[in-house]
């Protein structure tokens, strides 16, 4: 069953196009190259597909540096291909989510050229943030970028431009009203040529404050904005709602507006969801007000350990506080920013968080390659492109390694995805991992996540709250075991490496790995593994 509206229980696939596959040599994804593969998409059993930008960019942070956002990018094809694209996908029934990047352009969009030219003070600067130095010459404040090195690039003319990302990505100004009408018009251009709806890129990002004001701690400050930086809870807690260019009341006046534009297309239920980082957690549901937005991202999953009590802290709390709204929560466990679930926990462990989380309530973000179980690939430093590994001078090494393009077939790389060189080396290791061969092995994770989004539809979508049976708050015998209830299912999940008995009747659904064994009212889970039981 589809939950209604569409998007409240989907699962929505997604592909970053250059490396999903390519249609034509240059060993890079293209937008053909996915419409060659929907029909495998849709045997996945997923509802909608989001895809990664692919409009025109100088391809400075994978796309996210947008020169034109009403075209496509020559390197995946064209407007027809992408009209080709969407078409095809709904005949299979399946929408079609494109990525929106408001935050900012690239320094290549015809607006930054005119912001140069114009100089100091003109109307054309004024679409972006551009201010002078500080009377001893530097940069207007004391800002990091996300991506490493100051917030600040200087011109020619010894004004300095605001970038949050890398220097090739001019910050708008959203206070300017040129900014918000060409949005707009780009919103209703992908919905006119039959787009779905939106992801919104850094959601939260769109309004700053006191952007001639120093931060008193900014590395501090750019430390706790990054999830891979170990730094003391309470410290990150304390720094987290200091941050002048994150979730100020701004951003939401825009997205009431949005949303007008969103319901102006009636029955076609248009969707937005926002990747909007927030602190502390309650913010996030005000981005899903009845006014504002459809759904917001939960990114608690990215990073959590495989550890019962961890996970069930963060399930719950993204359940009730979403409840507390009248909405359902995300899950989303990689995507194109963070390493692949698969490397970072372990590939049992990852099959086994998986099939507990798809029984959630809820919309499922999948990133192609996870339902392969793809990890990381390994990539060179010479081969490496992400801009975080070039700004900070190689210390950390970027998200190269989850954007590997995908194995198709085959015996060796790169597993058919190009008849060219791909743009990232694809690994020899993976020739057991391609879709030929996962296709052909019922034991498969491919064929592992046709069975639980099949099984997910039948069961679990539209089928009620989840009612915890175990966990470690719930008397658990077992500090590793985490289990609910949901409808007429019951959800197991042994995070550890010894089978656990349970006193349970129910019928086998699905198995994320081991044989199970059940008999006498008793059923036995085996190591890192969930089960699904129906009674
Ligand atoms: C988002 C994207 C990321 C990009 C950044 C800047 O976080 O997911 O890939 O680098 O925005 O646009
Ligand atoms: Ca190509």
């Amino acid at each position: 069953m589809k939950s209604s509206p569409w998007w409240k229980e989907a699962t929505i696939y997604q592909i970053y196009p250059r490396s999903f596959f390519d249609s034509n040599g240059d060993g890079e994804g293209d937008l053909p190259g996915i419409t060659s593969k929907l029909e495998y998409v849709k045997s996945l059993g997923v509802d909608a597909i989001w895809l990664s930008p692919f409009y025109t960019s100088p391809n400075k942070d994978g796309g996210y540096d947008v020169a034109n956002p009403r075209d496509v990018d020559p390197r995946f094809g064209n407007l027809a291909d992408a009209k080709r694209m969407i078409d095809i996908a709904h005949s299979l029934d399946l929408r079609v989510l494109v990525d929106i990047v408001p935050n900012h352009f690239s320094d290549q969009h015809v607006w930054f050229q005119e912001a140069l030219k114009a100089g100091r003070g003109s109307k054309e600067r004024a679409r972006f943030h551009f201010y002078d130095a500080n009377s001893d010459g530097t940069p207007p404040n004391n800002w990091i970028s996300l991506f490493g090195g100051p917030s600040w690039t200087q011109v020619e003319d010894g004004q300095f431009y605001l970038h949050l990302f890398d220097s090739s990505q001019p910050d708008l100004n959203w206070d300017n009203p040129d900014v918000a009408e060409d949005f707009e018009k780009t919103l209703r251009f992908w919905l006119d040529l039959g787009a779905d709806g939106f992801r919104i890129d850094v959601a939260h990002g769109l309004v700053k404050e006191d952007v001639l004001k120093d931060h008193p701690d900014p590395q501090g400050l750019s430390d706790a904005l990054r999830l891979d930086m170990p730094m003391d809870p309470e410290r990150r807690y304390a720094l987290l709602p200091t941050v002048p260019y994150f979730d100020r009341q701004g951003v939401h006046e825009i997205y009431r507006k949005w949303r007008t534009i969103f319901d102006s297309y009636g029955s076609r239920e248009v969707m937005a969801v926002a990747e909007a980082w927030v602190h502390p957690p309650v913010n996030a549901t005000r981005y899903v007000r009845a006014d504002e937005l459809h759904q917001v991202f939960n990114f608690d999953l990215l990073d959590a350990a495989f550890e019962a009590e961890q996970l069930y802290g963060l399930m719950s709390a993204a359940i009730d506080l979403m409840k507390s709204v009248g909405s359902l929560p995300t899950w989303a466990l990689s995507n194109h920013d963070s390493p692949r679930v698969a490397s970072r926990i372990g590939d049992l462990q990852s099959r086994a968080l998986a099939l507990f989380v798809l029984a959630l309530p809820g919309s499922c973000y999948v990133f192609a390659g996870q339902e392969l179980g793809l990890p990381d690939g390994v990539i060179p430093d010479e081969a490496r492109q992400d801009p975080i590994y070039f700004r900070t001078k190689g210390v950390q090494k970027g998200r190269d390694g989850a954007r590997v393009p995908l194995p198709w077939k085959g015996e060796t790389a790169p597993f058919g995805f190009t008849s060219g060189k791909p743009w990232l080396p694809l690994q020899e290791g993976w020739k057991d991992l391609t879709v030929e061969k996962q296709e052909s092995d019922p034991k498969s994770t491919l064929n592992l996540y046709r069975n639980a989004l099949n099984l997910r539809a039948e069961h679990l979508v539209n089928n009620g709250e989840v009612e915890w049976i175990d966990s470690p708050i719930h008397g658990s015998k077992s500090a590793s075991l985490l289990a609910f209830k949901r409808g007429n299912v019951s959800i197991y999940m042994n995070l550890s490496d010894l089978p656990i008995e349970i006193e349970v009747n129910g019928k086998l659904l699905v198995v994320s790995g081991g044989i199970v064994d059940g008999r006498d009212g008793k059923v036995t889970i085996p190591p890192v593994s969930t089960i699904w039981l129906h009674h």
